[in-house]
């Protein structure tokens, strides 16, 4: 056990995929895996143990922001010797390119987030995603015939921003595609424990068109990056 987390070291499998919404671990365990077990309700961040076609995964919810999946990212790797997490997120759109419900692949994550300097792991602002990870994702998309575009990435800190325009300059200076608010941290995390992360995100809104999308929208669009992130499991 740890301070967050109250499963036992053997029911966490080497792979997690998390999602920001502890209730999104829960629907996922329910909708898409077998003989699943619930492995950690401490602060209700709800983790499930379980099976995608015979393959041992687990789904546990990060929270949002770069604090939160440092904790939990953390202690997965440290503590309960997981080996790989995909975050299974949504994102806002910085450019016209990106429609909604677009599923992309974080390659890199921009941040002027102080998070992985204090963290005493690096000073760059820049964190990339695992390649191994990412190629067997890319491999699912493909197989599955999903269409899976490959994107760098702003790890924002601040959802609600004075200057709600701020996101131009920011996005032509570093080439973002969109924004989300935890990958930064979860890349860093990993490369210093010598892990595996990468990312996948459904685009939920865009800040050029503010478009938002509906709740069943949401749920249909989620269900193919979901679709990737299980399939990838069969790829050895
Ligand atoms: N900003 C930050 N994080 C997000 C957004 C956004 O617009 N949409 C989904 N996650």
């Amino acid at each position: 056990m740890t301070p967050h987390i109250s499963a036992k070291k053997e029911d966490i499998a080497k792979i997690v995929f998390m999602p920001g919404d502890p209730l999104r671990a829960k629907f996922i365990a329910e909708n898409f895996l077998t003989e699943y077990k619930l492995i950690n309700s401490t602060r209700n961040m709800l983790g499930y143990t379980g099976y995608y076609k015979g393959e041992r995964v687990t789904v546990m919810g990060s929270g949002m922001g770069m604090p939160s999946i440092g904790i939990y990212s953390y202690e997965l790797y440290k503590f309960y010797d997981v080996e790989s997490i995909i975050r299974i997120g949504s994102c806002g759109a910085y450019r016209k390119n990106l429609s909604l419900f677009d599923t992309v692949l974080v390659e890199s994550a921009y941040s002027e987030s102080s998070f992985v300097k204090t963290y005493g792991f690096s000073n760059e602002n820049t964190m990339h995603s695992d390649e191994s990870l990412n190629k067997t994702l890319k491999v699912a998309a493909k197989r599955n015939k999903l269409e899976l575009k490959t994107v760098k990435i702003h790890s924002s800190d601040v959802f609600y921003r004075m200057n709600s325009k701020e996101y131009v300059d920011i996005s032509k200076k570093y080439d973002l595609s969109a924004v989300e608010m935890e990958s930064f941290a979860l890349f860093s995390v990993a490369k210093s424990l010598g892990k595996k992360a990468s990312c996948l995100l459904t685009v939920s809104d865009s800040l050029v068109t503010h478009e938002v999308t509906t709740s069943l929208e949401r749920e249909q669009a989620f269900t193919g990056m979901m679709k990737i992130a299980l399939e990838s499991l069969l790829i050895k």
